[in-house]
């Protein structure tokens, strides 16, 4: 982020040397930037997207951004959506997605059907989205001789393996369609790698909760469900007995794993899959008395039934992504908490007023 505000820093000196202005207007940015990289944010109006969009507006980076609005919502790019050229189209229009890549230096692929529960509802559905629309966003990514694909991969393709923690060379054990569509689409990053020679990279994302993630579905990820519920003063379900664990991570630690895996040498990353976590396990239990702190909520937690296609435990080992992607925790499960449900809170507000 500091090196954003040496960059306009830089741009503004440089125009007062000019002796032309007082205030930089955008154009002017967008010329002086015009040699930064350009990035095609898909998925961009969905939680982590929208997170996306915004880090890289900050860096003074170009965007560009396609959802079609399934699961995303406009409202997650409201004060930045006139800053970016923001196309409502298909990742399954292959001609849209040809569109949106030309000129483009780096895909990050985060559109999906984001959703165990609905994968088993609907098997078609989640693989049409989470397999057919990455090939096309490969196919058009690689036609458009794009540097690097950088891709919203998921920890669920470790399925229920007991041994922890989980790292890359495990063998994976997928439970539900939506964990195996999305480690088909890894396997595709790889074979484009070694086929194409297109630079991919996959980061599979342990849980990521923050800020705009959608609270208001049954399919929606607990964190940001217990939260809303917890504030409205509605008992919460954990499917289960609660000693289900997850490595929960907040959404900093996944959008700079994003930007370093855009950043590291090809030798170090290209066709490689690597996890993005935090190497710290909380239980549902656990997350439940520490939301209860936060949000006030008097009440007790109710226990459900396990689901189908959910998993036990979740923990991941980081250190291939320390090694070669430089990551590092930005954020603990605990700071990264507090912030999240203040934003809930006032969301809450909002829909009071
Ligand atoms: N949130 C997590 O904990 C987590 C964990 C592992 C992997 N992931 C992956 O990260 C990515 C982002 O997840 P998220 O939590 O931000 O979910 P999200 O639902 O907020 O974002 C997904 C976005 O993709 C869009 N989209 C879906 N299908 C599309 C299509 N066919 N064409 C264009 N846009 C489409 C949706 O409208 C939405 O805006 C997904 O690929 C998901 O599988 C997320």
């Amino acid at each position: 982020m500091a090196a954003t505000g040496d960059r306009l820093a830089d741009s503004k000196q440089k125009l007062l040397w000019c002796g032309r202005l007082f205030c930089v207007p955008d154009k002017f940015i967008r010329y002086h930037h015009k040699r930064m990289a350009k990035y095609l944010v898909t998925g961009a109006a969905g939680f982590i997207g929208s997170s996306l969009v915004r880090a890289l507006l900050e860096r003074g980076e170009q965007v560009r951004g396609i959802d079609n609005f399934s699961t995303g919502r406009r409202e997650n790019l409201s004060e930045v959506l006139h800053r970016i050229d923001f196309r409502e189209a298909d990742i399954l229009d292959l001609e849209a997605m040809h569109q949106a890549c030309a000129g483009v230096d780096y895909v990050l692929h985060e559109a999906a059907i984001p959703s165990v529960p609905k994968s088993v509802l609907d098997p078609l559905a989640s693989n049409r989205a989470n397999v057919d629309g990455t090939v096309n966003v490969l196919v058009a990514a690689r036609d458009a001789k794009v540097k690097r694909v950088v891709y919203a991969a998921s920890s669920s393709a470790y399925g229920d393996t007991p041994a922890l923690p989980k790292h890359e060379a495990m063998i994976p054990n997928p439970i539900s369609p939506y964990a195996v569509a999305k480690l088909a689409s890894e396997l595709y990053m790889v074979s484009f790698y070694r086929c194409y020679g297109l630079e991919t990279v996959s980061l599979r994302y342990f849980n990521v909760f923050g800020p705009r993630q959608d609270p208001s579905s049954p399919y929606s990820g607990v964190l940001a469900r217990f939260s809303m519920q917890m504030l409205r003063g509605e008992q919460p379900t954990i499917f289960g007995d609660g000693t289900t664990s997850r490595d929960f991570t907040y959404i900093d630690n996944a959008v700079s794993a994003n930007l370093l895996a855009c950043a590291a040498p090809a030798a170090e990353c290209a066709g490689r899959v690597f996890n993005c976590a935090t190497s710290q396990r909380t239980t549902l239990n656990q997350t439940f008395d520490a939301l209860k702190k936060l949000t006030g909520y008097k009440g007790s937690v109710k226990y459900g039934p396990e689901r189908g296609g959910d998993i036990q435990h979740s923990l991941a080992d980081i250190t291939q992504a320390q090694k070669h992607l430089g990551y590092k925790v930005l954020v603990n499960f605990a700071d990264g908490l507090r912030p999240t449900v203040e934003w809930y809170k006032n969301q809450a507000r909002t829909v009071e007023a």
